[in-house]
């Protein structure tokens, strides 16, 4: 996941290969929750691990129920069976409509003392109706902030079961979604009747609900989509073992991809098949008419690139609310204005969506047109686009519809701000794009930081690339490690041994993983940090064919989104055409000193004298040697950090990086 303040995504070209999708988020949380409700134990495979179900499975803890987390996606959940909850609870339910609603209704019939609150937004979203319909039958709920909206306190119950319940069904399906899996719990002695008001939106993801509650053992008979029966002798029962298919609105990011990107090779999305019982996965319909040439399989789905540029659109979106707005981005790249209608309940979503989607797109130069319950897209041509922060509501899907911006044509980079909002529903979701996704390597940026040695520079490289989330290249570690590697293969190191080395260099299984340095399965981290190891790092490093066997592997770290590079000829030799090179330097009396707290730091014992000529020493030879010396590049901005701190110096390069970026102020 990326927990940076911005990602900035190259301008992309391409998009190939297989991706494996989280699971889905309205699978995985009422799964959860009739887990939980049912009696026996339930075994989930697949679950999303995300924000929203990290919250649920909280509360469900907290209110009694046995949880115990096994490998990535699986859960065993010990349902509470009928027994009554903890009785008194505050649940923290973050920003997780998926939980706050279901868990409203199923304490508030059970009954309790509970409060149920969560972030300020989660404040905002209305909930006043599943309330009215709760009170109706008897349900004691009070608002602890604004009528209508949470958090709420719930108390006990006096039930009044015999007429049918009243709710709406225009503002969110989740309400009902809230009622159908709540009311199983009291539906004991006669049957229950739910009655939806108004037009019924989402229908798909209440189909989800019926089709869960059967799984578990309550078969809903429904009259069209206005009246819902729960029978009498309603139970809860675990199927014992459940699978969550993949996010059918994750999907919809790759399938967009597919349809825009996809070479002669396709994207291919593993663990979701056209058969998906999500509503969202008839965005795929959706995106063929836009023009993609998706193949759906059992649990697989292979997208190609059709027309271009995609078709236009005129589309009610009301069965695929949030997939849809997925469709929003491709509109950029439509051959004409694109509508999409019937979305009024993006209004109420983790932002208003409608606005939101309206002005980043604007942002990027697009001409957008919004109504209460429509928006309209028109298409961005060459040359018209522009680089732009995007902002992102702490909505992952305004994140991730953003990002299919960088496929713009006029090779821009597209900024998403707090890119870890992704983590409601998809914590990986950047890595898996950059995954597929392809560049020509000049698009992929790299900041060099070279410097001579005890300079600072490896701390404030990797220090810039963990604020930008990009890679991070320590250029000295592959001489440190070769040096390393040649010793214990008893060879000198000398001009004699410079081809046997080299050999070495060129097959040297090096790893680097979680800020440790491997040669093959062994740890080196330490064994290369000496004194030793640095001087015999700079007499390998001037041996021509060992620079020239080290070469491929340092390209190879240029890699999406970005790279920061440390070493003595990052900006001359190996990556020239840099947008940002800098050298970084301290006298050699501040550089002696530093390294003389590390190595007391350590337990080492040095002197402050010593490690001066030392370094010195180093410094001419990497200076003076013919190839690749030290030295700046000819563009390369001078910082000596002497008598700065490392987070001064950081913010110096972040500086100048941000400077050369295309966004506007
Ligand atoms: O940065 P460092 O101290 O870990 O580097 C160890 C030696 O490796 C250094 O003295 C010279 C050599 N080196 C190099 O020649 N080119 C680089 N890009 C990085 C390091």
């Amino acid at each position: 996941m990326y927990a940076t303040e911005f990602l900035d995504l190259p301008p992309l070209e391409t998009a190939a290969g297989e991706v494996t999708l989280p699971g889905s988020k309205s699978i995985s949380n009422r799964v959860l929750l009739l887990a939980a409700l049912s009696e026996g134990t339930t075994a989930v495979h697949d679950l999303l691990d995300s924000d929203d179900t990290r919250v649920m499975l909280d509360a469900l803890v907290q209110l009694g129920c046995g949880v115990r987390r096994g490998g990535p996606g699986q859960v065993e959940i010990d349902g509470l069976g009928g027994q009554p909850p903890a009785v008194s609870a505050r649940l923290f339910l973050g920003n997780a409509g998926t939980a706050m609603r279901p868990l409203t209704a199923a304490l508030a019939v059970l009954g309790g003392d509970f409060v149920l609150e969560g972030v300020p937004r989660m404040h905002e979203r209305p909930i006043g109706d599943l309330v009215d319909a709760l009170r109706a039958l008897g349900c004691s709920i009070g608002y602890l902030g604004n009528q209508g909206y949470p958090p709420l306190s719930i108390g006990r119950p006096t039930l009044k079961l015999g007429a049918p319940i009243p709710v709406r069904g225009d503002v969110s399906s989740q309400f009902l979604t809230a009622l159908l899996m709540a009311l199983p719990l009291v539906a004991v002695e006669r049957a229950i009747v739910i009655e939806v008001q108004g037009e019924l939106i989402s229908r798909p993801y209440i189909e989800i609900t019926l089709n869960l509650l059967r799984r578990f053992g309550i078969t809903v008979e429904r009259e069209g989509w206005s009246r819902f029966t729960i029978p009498a002798g309603s139970r809860y029962r675990s199927p014992g073992k459940l699978h969550v298919e993949a996010d059918a609105s994750s999907a919809s990011y790759f399938i967009a991809l597919g349809a825009m990107a996809a070479t002669d090779r396709p994207l291919v999305i593993r663990g979701l098949g056209e058969d998906s019982i999500q509503g969202d996965i008839r965005f795929v319909d959706a995106a063929r008419q836009m023009g993609a040439l998706v193949e759906g399989g059992a649990n697989r789905m292979t997208i190609r690139r059709g027309a271009w540029p995609l078709k236009a659109i005129d589309i009610d979106c009301n069965h695929i609310p949030d997939a849809a707005m997925t469709l929003a981005t491709m509109a950029l790249f439509a051959d004409g204005p694109s509508t999409l209608r019937n979305i009024a309940s993006w209004r109420v979503k983790e932002t208003d969506r409608i606005a939101a989607m309206a002005i980043e797109s604007r942002k990027l130069g697009a001409t957008v047109e919004e109504g209460p319950d429509w928006l309209r897209i028109h298409p961005l041509p060459a040359g018209q686009w522009r680089a732009a922060r995007i902002h992102t509501y702490d909505d992952h899907r305004v994140a991730m519809c953003f990002s299919l911006a960088a496929f713009n044509p006029d090779g821009l980079p597209v900024r998403i701000e707090d890119p870890k909002c992704v983590a409601k529903t998809f914590p990986d979701y950047f890595e898996t794009l950059f995954s597929v996704a392809g560049t020509p390597a000049a698009s992929i940026p790299v900041l060099c930081i070279d410097g001579p040695t005890a300079s600072g520079k490896g701390t404030v490289a990797a220090a810039v690339a963990a604020r930008l989330g990009y890679h991070f290249l320590d250029s000295g570690a592959m001489y440190r490690v070769t040096a390393l590697a040649a010793t214990r293969a008893g060879l000198a190191i000398a001009a004699e041994q410079e081809p046997a080395i080299a050999a070495l260099a060129r097959t040297l299984p090096v790893r680097f993983a979680d800020g440790r340095v491997f040669i093959g399965h062994d740890d080196v981290t330490d064994a290369i940090r000496t004194e030793e190891a640095g001087m015999n790092a700079s007499r390998v490093s001037a041996l021509p064919s060992v620079r020239d066997a080290l070469v491929a592997l340092q390209l190879g770290f240029r890699r999406l989104p970005g790279l920061v590079a440390d070493g003595r000829d990052m900006g001359t030799v190996i990556f020239p055409q840099a947008p940002l090179k800098i050298f970084l330097t301290a006298s050699a009396q501040t550089r002696a000193e530093r390294r003389y707290k590390q190595l007391i730091a350590k337990g080492i014992e040095a002197r402050i004298v010593d490690l001066r000529a030392g370094l010195e020493a180093r410094d001419l030879r990497d200076s003076s040697r013919p190839v690749a010396p030290l030295k700046p590049a000819p563009d390369a901005l001078l910082l000596d950090n002497s008598t700065a701190t490392i987070e001064q110096s950081v913010a110096e390069v972040i500086g100048w990086w941000q400077a050369r970026q295309p966004f506007p102020a």
